[in-house]
């Protein structure tokens, strides 16, 4: 299974994810630059936004209390703007496109 990451130039990078990790952790694994994860996944430092691609949205879930606090002092914050450190992988995932911000916070 993989996901795709596409930078804020439109650079696409596909990386392969097994099951139950999340997002963020891919990223970072994989060497995507744009996601920094500073926190370590605790919905804490906000360094991992993505906006998923619009047809993803649903199966992407829905944003965690934590995560809303913190993507709501983000400039950047978009409708499907997620912390990719609280998107847990499965199988549904699979073929999964978000979009980098221009710049973490
Ligand atoms: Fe810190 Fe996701 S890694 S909020």
């Amino acid at each position: 299974a993989s996901v795709t990451f596409v930078t804020h130039d439109g650079e696409k990078q596909e990386v392969p994810f097994v099951e139950g990790q999340n997002l963020m952790q891919v990223a970072t694994d994989n060497g995507v630059s744009g996601i920094d994860g500073d926190c370590g996944g605790d919905a804490a430092c906000g360094t991992c936004h993505v906006i998923v691609e619009q047809q993803w949205a649903a199966a992407a879930g829905s944003r965690t209390v934590a995560e809303e606090q913190m993507l709501e002092m983000n400039p950047d914050c978009q409708a499907t703007s997620r912390l990719s450190c609280q998107i847990a992988l499965n199988a549904e995932h699979d073929g999964l496109i978000v979009n980098l911000p221009e710049f973490q916070f």
